[in-house]
């Protein structure tokens, strides 16, 4: 960028990563509307913190009344969208912590680009792969139905696309798996990441 120069601080990542006990992390869960991010994201985060670690939590619907409020779900405004919310996540990555983020996130490009931003290494995604027709049928904001009538444009599954993580880390199916089973398998994966 021109005319701006980096300020290297006196403390590094490690460092704070490491006062904590922590090598921090960034948990990505990408999913439809209603396939359960957020709940198990949620769930997660509550048992990695009683084990002790030190976490934070990024979500979609809480972060797009905040700093995201004038980002619609164009393609270009979710690029923008997780743009923001990759760099939000590596400070978090940077101030040492464990960050939990559920985002729709349904382009392959801006999930690299995360990945890219945060770094492949400190990128843990989890595909909550459950079938479009559970998530409507459970439409808990019931987002779904308006989406169909044509209130709502650009809905993810509906009249926007979704493309399917290739290789995720974990990838979980809410109409198989159950909570606990999703966070048994979860816990495991992460917490061998994240020991220090
Ligand atoms: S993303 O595609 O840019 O990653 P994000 O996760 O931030 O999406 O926001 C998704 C949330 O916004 C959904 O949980 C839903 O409540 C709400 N929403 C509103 N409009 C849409 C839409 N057109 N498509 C998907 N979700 C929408």
């Amino acid at each position: 960028m021109e005319n701006i120069y980096e300020e290297k601080y006196n403390v590094t990542p490690e460092q704070r990563g490491g006062m904590k006990n922590q090598k921090p992390l960034v948990i990505w869960f990408t999913g439809l509307s209603g396939s359960g991010k957020s709940t198990l994201a949620k769930q997660l985060e509550h048992e990695l913190f009683n084990r002790g670690y030190h976490t934070f939590s990024l979500d979609g619907d809480n972060v797009r009344s905040g700093l995201n409020k004038n980002i619609g779900f164009t393609p270009e405004g979710r690029k923008e969208n997780l743009r923001r919310i990759g760099e939000v996540a590596k400070l978090m990555l940077d101030a040492g912590l464990i960050t939990i983020c559920a985002f729709i996130s349904p382009y392959k490009e801006d999930r690299y680009a995360i990945q890219n931003t945060v770094g492949i290494d400190n990128y843990f995604e989890v595909f909550v792969d459950t079938p479009l027709s559970v998530c409507e049928e459970r439409d808990v904001k019931g987002l779904y139905k308006r989406a169909r009538s044509g209130e709502i444009k650009n809905f993810t599954g509906i009249s926007a696309p979704y493309e399917k993580p290739e290789e995720p880390n974990l990838r979980i199916d809410t109409s198989e798996t159950n909570i606990e089973q999703a966070l048994s398998m979860l816990i495991e994966k992460i917490e061998a990441k994240i020991k220090s």
